[in-house]
């Protein structure tokens, strides 16, 4: 590819940028100094700016831990995106997240130029589980975990594929008379609020959501949310081979 784009890409600088970078001599192409940006590169040159490597990668994973108040989307005019997060070096063009979580949600998000990766990990007929953890208000009953188990209708006609419940705790409190449960929910699908929704038809707001795995991928608990890190290649490993 040319040198200019192998630069763009790898969010040197937008193209104009790194066409500059490379008039000014801040580029070398295995050592020398080169002021040609249509100059042919391939992954195996060993491309600098200002004596820094610019390895090619072609694929980029970030796992991040959302944080609420941050809308999962690439662009917005006036509210804060998962990509406004991504420090300016770590930006790549065409990074976008694999699903959505709400705006109040928090917890793993897999960001990424992966396309075929995103379709494979959305895709309904892979049925690739999620699970949260949930506090909902109400004490979640035996009953509770038997609907979502038998894949409960949240509208009339949309039907949920079976899912986990299981109740890790329940607070009282005797003073008002509130009921909480703490929970952990696995789906195997993505519906719109779809753990809201469930939570609902069964009486119970969901006060509190977090998303802690997706498929082999688990949210790393050394992250503070809004913070990311680059996967592992281990990691990317057991996505690509899901
Ligand atoms: N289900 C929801 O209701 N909200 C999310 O953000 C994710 C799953």
């Amino acid at each position: 590819m040319r040198l200019d784009k192998y630069l763009s890409d790898m969010g040197v600088g937008t193209r104009s940028e790194s066409k500059k970078f490379i008039k000014a001599g801040r580029i070398t192409v295995n050592g020398a100094i080169t002021t040609d940006a249509a100059m042919h590169v391939s992954k195996e040159d060993d491309v600098c700016f200002d004596e820094s490597p610019i390895s090619y990668e072609e694929h980029i994973y970030y796992l991040m831990n959302k944080p609420q108040g941050v809308i999962t989307a690439t662009k917005d005019n006036s509210k804060k995106t998962i990509l406004d997060l991504i420090k300016p070096e770590d930006r790549r063009k065409e990074l976008f997240p694999v699903g959505r979580l709400d705006k109040d949600t928090e917890g793993l998000l897999l960001i990424t130029n992966n396309g075929a990766l995103a379709h494979h990990l959305l895709s309904p007929k892979h049925h690739v589980e999620k699970t949260y953890y949930a506090e909902v208000s109400g004490i979640v009953t035996k009953e509770d975990i038997d609907v979502f188990a038998s894949g409960m209708e949240i509208d009339r006609g949309d039907i949920c594929l079976p899912a986990k419940l299981k109740v890790l705790s329940t607070t009282s409190n005797s003073n008002n008379g509130t009921e909480i449960s703490q929970v952990e929910i696995t789906i195997s699908e993505g519906k719109y609020h779809q753990i809201k929704r469930m939570c609902l038809c069964r009486g119970h707001e969901v006060l509190f959501l977090k998303r802690l795995s997706m498929g082999p991928l688990k949210l790393d608990k050394s992250l503070d949310p809004g913070l990311y890190r680059p996967l592992t290649s281990s990691e990317i490993l057991d996505l690509l081979n899901c």
